[in-house]
């Protein structure tokens, strides 16, 4: 009989702590609405004691999205919990996730502390979580290289103080599969109380097993898998989501689970996380990567023409790709533009129809054909999450082999427009220093990626940048058939986000306690 396995999303913890994926409040907020429209049963939000962000973004997070159970982490330190405990106390149900390192390892060389410290720590901290929540996890870190016995000893503890959740992970996606599961499988027979909590797996994929991980687990009686979209994490990454629930779905007899999760969102919500990081994942990316449907070779084209199932085994439609690629173009309206939307699964409000309705025309001007991932890249772009203070009115570049300039007009927080020229070793260079000379700021730029939405020459091409302006690391992207272009509007919309951060930072109330880990 297939058992139910809750599905515990940990992209915007574990995912965005890893370089590269960071987000703002505001993106944290729009991600944790589409994990909940993915039907996620527990989204971990992060981790309050990490920053003040952290804190405020766990808090808002907790506050509006009410269905998903809100974890929060917490290392075994009053100071953590506390502020984990606030952070989601005004949620519908909230979870505090305490955790602790317990192979000698780690106690050795990065806690320095006893095999006793930690019994005693781990007791303490539960017991202080219950005074928040019924809903408390403990993690074992390093489970997976901890000594069995005294890994018994430290859940046992665990559960007597009150713990409902257990989680072993494998924090270095050391494992192997059949190694994971007994390991489950032991701690389960020797530990009293095992039937009274929830046994969870958390696996890493530094060997490309996180998955392979997650299922034996699952096989020997966890509950509940903690997974990220499209498996970014620390390192390797996690265990991705999609591939976990699909392999649930597409072998029933072999896997016997199931979960609450609506497979049509998958798609979308790999997009989101995309688009907001920056991050796409590897074209050969099982259930989410650009090519995970395509097929290439003739043999296999062949196949696919007298019967679909010779070579899928997945519809793209059953995780939420759409069928078929309508092209739009100059001559479509306001309507052809809003149903394409409607059937990639966006309803447009007025505003926000008009506003990618000019954005739409002015591509259509510059491009013959308007494909779907082309009205995606619009869509994104459209998305405010920083009010736009800087605006970009102006760019002209003048580039060959010798130094490229650039002069570039923008409107700021200031009257009228201010204009500057910059030169550099290349015309984005230029561009970028120009920028800089207007807003007086230094900008450190960490890594530029392009990616062009479509095939063709007159494709569109996105940038995803990632600066630090004023000690602070931003995202910025933007679209366009121009890439210095996309390159300036991408580093302006970083701007308006620094820009947003500070006046949100300077509205802050003192706060008694002081954040960092
Ligand atoms: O990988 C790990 O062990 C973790 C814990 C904090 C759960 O992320
Ligand atoms: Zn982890």
């Amino acid at each position: 009989m297939a058992r139910n396995v809750i599905i515990f999303d940990t992209t915007l913890r574990d995912g965005e702590q890893a370089p590269g994926n960071t987000m703002t409040p505001e993106e944290k907020l729009r991600l944790a609405r589409q994990l909940d429209a993915l039907g996620i049963d527990v989204l971990e939000s992060g981790f309050p004691a990490a920053s003040e962000g952290d804190y405020r973004s766990v808090r808002e997070i907790a506050q509006e999205v009410r269905r998903p159970v809100i974890a929060a982490l917490a290392r075994c330190h009053e100071k953590d919990i506390d502020l984990a405990g606030e952070a989601i106390s005004g949620a519908e149900r909230g979870r505090l996730h305490i955790f602790i390192s317990t192979s000698d390892l780690h106690l050795k060389h990065k806690l320095k502390i006893s095999r006793e410290d930690c019994l005693a720590l781990t007791r303490s901290a539960v017991r202080r979580a219950r005074r928040y929540t019924d809903d408390v996890e403990f993690s074992a870190e390093d489970a997976s290289r901890t000594d069995l016995d005294y890994l018994c000893a430290v859940v046992e503890a665990a559960i007597a103080e009150g713990a409902t959740t257990i989680n072993l992970p494998d924090t270095v996606g050391y494992a192997v599969p059949a190694e994971y599961g007994a390991m489950f499988r032991a701690v389960r027979e020797r530990v009293p109380g095992a039937d009274r909590v929830i046994w969870s797996a958390h696996c890493h994929d530094d060997l490309g097993l996180a998955t392979a991980n997650s299922l034996a687990a699952i096989e020997a009686g966890a509950g509940q898998v903690e997974c990220t979209v499209n498996g970014i994490g620390e390192r390797a990454g996690n265990a991705s989501l999609e591939e976990i629930v699909m392999a649930g779905r597409v072998r029933p007899q072999a896997l016997q689970f199931r979960c609450g999760i609506n497979t049509q969102e998958i798609f979308r919500t790999s997009q989101l996380l995309s688009y907001l990081t920056g991050v796409f994942p590897p074209p050969n990316k099982a259930i989410v990567g650009r090519n995970a449907f395509a097929h290439e070779a003739g043999i296999h084209q062949h196949g696919m023409m007298q019967n679909g199932l010779t070579y899928e085994i997945i519809r793209p439609e059953t995780v939420g790709i759409p069928g078929s690629t309508l092209v739009l173009g100059k001559h479509s309206g306001r309507h052809a533009l809003e149903r394409r939307y409607r059937e990639l699964g966006y309803e447009l409000e007025e505003a926000m129809l008009e506003e990618i309705y000019r954005d739409f025309v002015a591509l259509a001007d510059r491009k013959r054909e308007i494909l779907d991932e082309d009205l995606l890249a619009l869509l994104h772009d459209s998305f405010h999450d920083a009010p736009e203070e800087y605006h970009l009115t102006f760019l002209r570049v003048v580039c060959g082999s010798a130094n490229a300039q650039a002069e570039v007009r923008l409107k700021g927080p200031w009257a009228g427009e201010r204009n500057a020229t910059g030169s550099g070793d290349g015309p984005i260079a230029a561009a970028f220093s120009a920028i800089s000379e207007i807003v007086g700021r230094p900008i450190e730029v960490a890594n530029l990626s392009l990616r062009s939405v479509t095939p063709g020459r007159d494709s569109v091409g996105q940038v995803f940048l990632q600066v630090r302006i004023a000690g602070k690391s931003l995202t910025g992207h933007s679209a366009s058939t121009d890439i210095v272009e996309a390159s300036a509007r991408a580093l302006v919309h970083a701007l308006n986000k620094a820009h947003h951060a500070d006046r949100l930072e300077a509205s802050a109330l003192n706060s008694t306690y002081l954040w960092g880990v």
